[in-house]
């Protein structure tokens, strides 16, 4: 597994500039990161038929680990066309996520080669199957116990997205939710809806009790507590 990650991340973008500068192989290409990100509009790309095929045609560079029909690659990449991942994820989310990529991952940052037109034209694309309404987030400050959190964190997460939550660098099966990149790209409100209602159409079920498919139930006090642990532990 670890072979084929590291054949993965080495796409000819990152080989090309690791051999010109030089640069150590684990080292990437990234831009530096905006920081924790703000709550706000849920839409602010607009979805028109000429961004949607200009997003098309780019999304090839994204079939290897997100796949043709953006279902995601088991060990890969995650899904892109969840109803519940769309429904929760702004467009501020995707934009951020495909600009800055997720250092340390094999998303790398995408805003090194394209233009910000061409970032908000993936987005229109990603956008473009159908309309998934955006969801309502409960972005209200976070509390929760961060030592009960942990406790759930390793008896539940930590089988997919790996002790550390470091994700498919660690154990090929979930995103890597320990993460600061990614931590800092998710709202509470974003964490909370997907932790409670999953990511519809993959192994990432919804952990709220009134789910039938839910593989635990936790209440909100213990979802609460398991975004605080991994809030207080982002590496
Ligand atoms: C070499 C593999 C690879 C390629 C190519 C790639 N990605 Fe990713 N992508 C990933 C991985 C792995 C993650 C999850 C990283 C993590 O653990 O946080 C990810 C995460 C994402 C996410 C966030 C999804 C989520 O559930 O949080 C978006 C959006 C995304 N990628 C868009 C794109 C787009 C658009 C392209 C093409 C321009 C692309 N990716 C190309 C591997 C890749
Ligand atoms: C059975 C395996 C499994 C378990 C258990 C699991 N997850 Fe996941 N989780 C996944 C997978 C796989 C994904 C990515 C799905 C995809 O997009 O393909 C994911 C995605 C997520 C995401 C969205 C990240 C993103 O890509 O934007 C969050 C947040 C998350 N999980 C939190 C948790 C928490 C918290 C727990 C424990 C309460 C947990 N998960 C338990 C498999 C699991």
């Amino acid at each position: 597994m670890e072979r084929a990650l590291n054949s993965v991340s080495m796409t000819p973008l990152v080989l090309l500039v690791v051999v010109a500068t030089g640069c150590p192989e684990e080292e990437q290409v990234t831009l530096e990161p905006p920081g924790p990100a703000v709550p706000g509009e849920m839409r602010t790309v607009e979805v028109t038929d000429d961004k949607i095929e200009t997003g098309r045609a780019l999304y090839t560079a994204c079939v290897p680990c997100h796949g043709e029909e953006r279902g995601g690659k088991v060990g890969q990449g995650p899904s892109l066309n969840s109803e519940t991942f769309l429904a929760a994820a702004s467009d501020d989310f995707l934009i951020r996520t495909i600009t800055y990529g997720r250092p340390g991952t094999t998303m790398v940052a995408w805003g090194t080669t394209m233009e910000d037109s061409e970032i908000e034209a993936l987005v229109a694309f990603l956008r473009s199957d159908g309309e998934v309404e955006p969801a309502e987030l409960d972005e209200s400050p976070l509390e929760g116990d961060v030592a009960a959190g942990e406790e759930i964190y390793g008896q539940i997460c930590s089988a997919c997205h790996g002790r550390t939550g470091a994700g498919y660098m660690e154990t090929a099966n979930g995103t890597g939710i320990g993460r600061e990149a990614f931590l800092d790209s998710a709202t509470n409100g974003y964490l909370r809806y997907v932790i409670k209602h999953g990511k519809s159409d993959t192994p990432m079920r919804g952990f709220a009790g009134d789910d039938p498919v839910a593989v635990a139930n936790l209440d909100d006090d213990e979802i609460e507590n398991v975004i605080a642990y991994l809030r207080d532990h982002a590496w």
